[in-house]
């Protein structure tokens, strides 16, 4: 049962109209909603990081123990996006197990949840050509995945020259460039009705609603379901060297990023050394002190039962007297509480044979692939893509 609040919260939720939504009351339900399906997908690359638990893994985890028997629950190992900029394959696969395993850790379950990787379902690929026929280049030139994976500005354009000619620069990919009208095909192919993302992802949302608005259009039918975007309440965790940049797996700084997996012993030594400012004391302020505001921020969204917001947080907890180190402390601990359960079980779930992990993976493509085929034919049927 939910608190007034919650609840208040929700009816607003249901009755607006929004695209992008954090429920501040309950920050991940919106269960009031029937037949709900959730989807989202993270890149195999690497053990997850604090802005991946989160901004988007913790919030899937809350929103499945959270789920009506009437939802459906789907999460992606998006491996063929991972492609889109070079991969050793054996780390490739050695990422792809991790992520499973982090899945498992998390608290995903697969009895309740569809966990699987996005390349043992062809029908992704398949719905990306179709999609691909009604996307716009000039709406995916304005995308600025592409531009910030290639180190470009963010006015950069795909068919200037000098764009792939630039100093260390790699050329544009059509793989890079389309990234978007993939995930578009990720959410659509299952009826979704909402993604749960970090901030970074509310440009490919939007891509998202707008293709399956078009499509529908163009077919006369409501064949494809325009999503509402989840955004997290952590919705951009800082990275802890540079904290006005956010926290990535590409930064190749590894003090920047907590992982998951961190021990206590690391998970100390980097938040001892994360970028604050020489200010007496602990205030928040995320314009002036964006250092210090990142750190209480962390440590908010560990407890955000327990707190109104970062600010009550602060009052509550520091003042103008406390020091840096105290506060360096009380976060590292806090982290390290919160990701104890999550450690084991990452490393339970990575000592697992080889073969139990893959039927588990392959039981949950099954159930997926059945949902994307059957959807798929519809979709195909309606374009005159059919016999019958
Ligand atoms: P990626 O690692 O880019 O595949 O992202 C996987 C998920 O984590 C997406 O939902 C992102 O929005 C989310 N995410 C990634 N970095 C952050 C961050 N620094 N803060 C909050 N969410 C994040
Ligand atoms: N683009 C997302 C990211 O980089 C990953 C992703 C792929 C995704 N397909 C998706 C997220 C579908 C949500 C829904 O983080």
């Amino acid at each position: 049962m939910f608190s007034p609040t919650a609840t208040r919260a929700l009816r607003r939720a249901a009755s607006s109209n929004t695209k992008h939504y954090i429920c501040p009351a309950c920050k991940y339900s919106t269960s009031n909603t029937p037949n709900r399906v959730i989807f989202s997908g993270i890149q195999p690359t690497g053990v997850p990081h604090l802005g991946n638990y989160l901004g988007a893994l913790r919030p899937w985890a809350k929103l499945q123990d959270g789920a009506a028997t009437d939802d459906r629950l789907l999460f992606s190992i998006v491996d063929l996006h991972a492609i889109t900029i070079k991969q050793d394959p054996r780390l490739l696969r050695q990422w792809r197990k991790e992520m499973f395993a982090s899945f498992l850790a998390v608290g995903l379950d697969p009895k309740k949840s569809i966990l699987f990787a996005q390349s043992d379902v062809p029908a992704h690929a398949e719905l990306m050509w179709i999609l691909s026929c009604f996307a716009s280049m000039g709406y995916l030139s304005r995308m600025t995945q592409w531009k910030s994976k290639m180190s470009l500005p963010s006015n950069a354009n795909p068919f200037d020259t000098s764009t792939s000619k630039k100093k260390d620069a790699p050329a544009l990919k059509l793989g890079l460039f389309s990234y978007p009208v993939l995930q578009a095909a990720d959410i659509l192919l299952y009826k979704t009705t909402h993604v749960p993302v970090g901030e970074d992802q509310a440009q490919h949302l939007e891509f998202a609603r707008e293709l399956a608005i078009t499509f529908n259009h163009t077919f006369g039918a409501d064949l494809l379901v325009p999503p509402q975007t989840i955004i997290s309440p952590a919705k951009r965790v800082m990275s802890l060297a540079e904290p006005t940049k956010k926290m990535s797996k590409s930064d190749p700084d590894v003090k920047s990023r907590i992982l998951i997996t961190d021990t206590k012993e690391e998970i100390h030594k980097k938040i001892k050394v994360a970028l604050t400012d020489s200010i007496q004391g602990v205030s928040y302020d995320r314009d002036s002190r964006p250092g210090v505001s990142n750190l209480i921020d962390i440590m908010y969204h560990f407890q955000e039962e327990h707190f109104a917001s970062p600010e009550q947080l602060t009052k509550d907890l520091f003042g103008p007297e406390t020091s840096l180190k105290v506060l360096k402390e009380k976060v590292a601990n806090t982290i390290d509480d919160h990701l104890r359960d999550v450690r084991e079980r990452f490393s339970s779930a990575m000592s697992m044979g080889d073969v139990e992990m893959s039927d588990m993976a392959r039981e949950s493509a099954d159930a997926a692939n059945q949902l994307a085929t059957s959807n798929l034919k519809t979709i195909k049927s309606q374009m005159g893509l059919g016999w019958d």
